[in-house]
């Protein structure tokens, strides 16, 4: 089939990739040039395992391509996907501006059938405002020409997203077209053996599905959160209690970790936008609030656990103390920095006057970009460097590497052997065999 997706971020270029990878010719629009030159040269702009060689393979197959020509992109694909930004307005609701342009621009050069197909996160009712925009470019040309908008969210996880759309758990196609559905069954046919994976429903409800399914994710998390707040407090271990619910099929062992707060560019946003919904249709979301505030106050819970082992005076202070850092992606397997809670607990520290030495094995570069010129921040070339001359190591992503450390050479490096867990990487009592004092996450010290 041919296929347009419109928009290169980490949702479309997956999106255009997998597709052409299945034999499909896929173009693929954005207005970013240096982007389109980058993808075009065979680099791709993110961080994502497994991505460049799956573009690279489809770029020199001639089933991928990649253009900044908005009327060649419009031309081309019966099916047009849309896969541009979707980000938060100032009071937490999704901005369309993306979105109803990139529909504006089908409006006004289509000639034929096509079907439309939302594929960035798009709150309860846009599809309606994509038909709206598009009747409204025909209308200014004085054509009445068929089409049809589906709803096809995306439920990738980064770090893992080739892998995701490939073998997908499902897939939703929010449609009431028959047309449409039969080409949207026809694309996904190979990338589902089991047929009942392909849900289709109407449009709004498939709109719906996707925020739903991050809301209740992100809800676990904050849950779990809490409750390894209370732990700590009563003397529980939040591990031996994630294991002992996790095992009930009803609550399954998934998206149940206790951390350092959940972050990156979906759960943040798409729970405010889903409280935000919910206001602008009278509903006070009471949970998904209380999902939020947990969360914002978790990002704390190093620099709180910090603050108490090393503040000094009433404000606690850290001026003249020096912290090893590892990690600063919201998550491993990406060098994705949004929203991390790695910039609340560094900003935090530096506020109080510490000095922060950082290492990521991935995600500097673009800790650089999104934290330009952050006063008391360094960086170390690899995890061991960072140790030295710092009082203590704090964790805040749990990238494989980090698992398994030379726990002889932490205890020998560190100032003090303290080690401040924000993902319960370690086992308290092999780090106490090592004389390492360690507080984790909602476990005893
Ligand atoms: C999330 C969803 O998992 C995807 O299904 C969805 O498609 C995507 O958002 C999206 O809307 O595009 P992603 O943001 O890539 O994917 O990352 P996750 O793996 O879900 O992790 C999100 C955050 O939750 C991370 O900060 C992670 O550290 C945190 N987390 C996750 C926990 O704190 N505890 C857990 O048990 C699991």
């Amino acid at each position: 089939m041919k296929i347009t997706v419109v928009g290169t971020g980490y949702v479309g270029l997956v999106t255009g990739a997998c597709l052409a990878e299945m034999g499909n010719h896929v173009l693929c629009l954005d207005v970013d040039a240096r982007k389109i030159d980058v993808l075009n040269d065979g680099g791709i702009p993110i961080h994502e395992p497994g991505l460049q060689e799956v573009v690279q393979r489809n770029a020199q197959g001639g089933r991928l391509e990649f253009t900044t020509d908005v009327d060649r992109a419009v031309a081309h694909g019966t099916l047009q996907f849309i896969a541009v930004g979707t980000p938060p307005d100032e009071d937490g609701s999704a901005d369309l501006k993306y979105v109803q342009a990139a529909a504006r621009a089908i409006g006004e050069r289509m000639t034929d059938y096509k079907v439309v197909i939302d594929k960035s996160t798009v709150p309860v009712g846009t599809a309606d405002k994509v038909r709206a925009a598009i009747d409204e470019a025909l209308a200014a040309r004085g054509l009445q020409l068929e089409f049809a908008v589906v709803s096809n969210p995306e439920f990738l996880k980064e770090g893992a997203a080739v892998a995701d759309f490939m073998r997908p758990d499902r897939v939703v196609v929010g449609a009431d077209d028959e047309r449409a559905i039969l080409l949207m069954r026809a694309l996904y046919a190979p990338f589902i053996r089991n047929r009942e994976r392909l849900l289709v429903m109407d449009v709004k409800s498939a709109e719906f599905t996707k925020y739903a399914a991050n809301a209740m994710l992100a809800t676990r998390i904050s849950f779990m959160n809490e409750l390894s707040r209370l732990a700590e407090t009563v003397g529980a271990d939040i591990e031996l209690v994630r294991q002992g619910i996790g095992s009930d099929p009803r609550i399954g062992t998934h998206f149940l970790y206790a951390g350092a707060g959940y972050g990156g560019s979906c759960f943040p946003k798409d729970v405010k936008a889903l409280v935000r919904t919910g206001a602008d249709a009278g509903h006070d979301l009471l949970i998904l609030n209380a999902v939020e505030a947990a969360n914002e106050r978790q990002k704390q819970v190093l620099v709180d656990k910090v603050v108490k082992r090393f503040g000094e005076g009433a404000k606690g202070s850290l001026a003249g103390r020096r912290f090893a850092l590892w990690g600063l992606a919201f998550k491993p397997g990406t060098d994705d920095m949004r929203e991390a809670p790695s910039q609340v607990l560094i900003q935090a520290l530096a506020a109080r006057g510490a000095e922060v030495v950082a290492y990521d094995p991935v995600a500097m570069d673009e800790a650089r970009r999104s934290m330009p010129g952050q006063p008391g921040l360094q960086y170390a070339a690899s995890a061991n460097e960072a140790l030295a001359d710092a009082d203590a190591l704090i964790i805040v992503t749990e990238w494989k590497e980090f698992r398994s450390p030379d726990y002889e050479f932490i205890k020998s490096t560190l100032k003090q052997p303290v080690v401040i867990d924000g993902r319960n990487l370690f086992e308290p009592a092999t780090m106490k065999a090592f004389g390492i004092e360690y507080h984790a996450i909602g476990r005893p010290l």
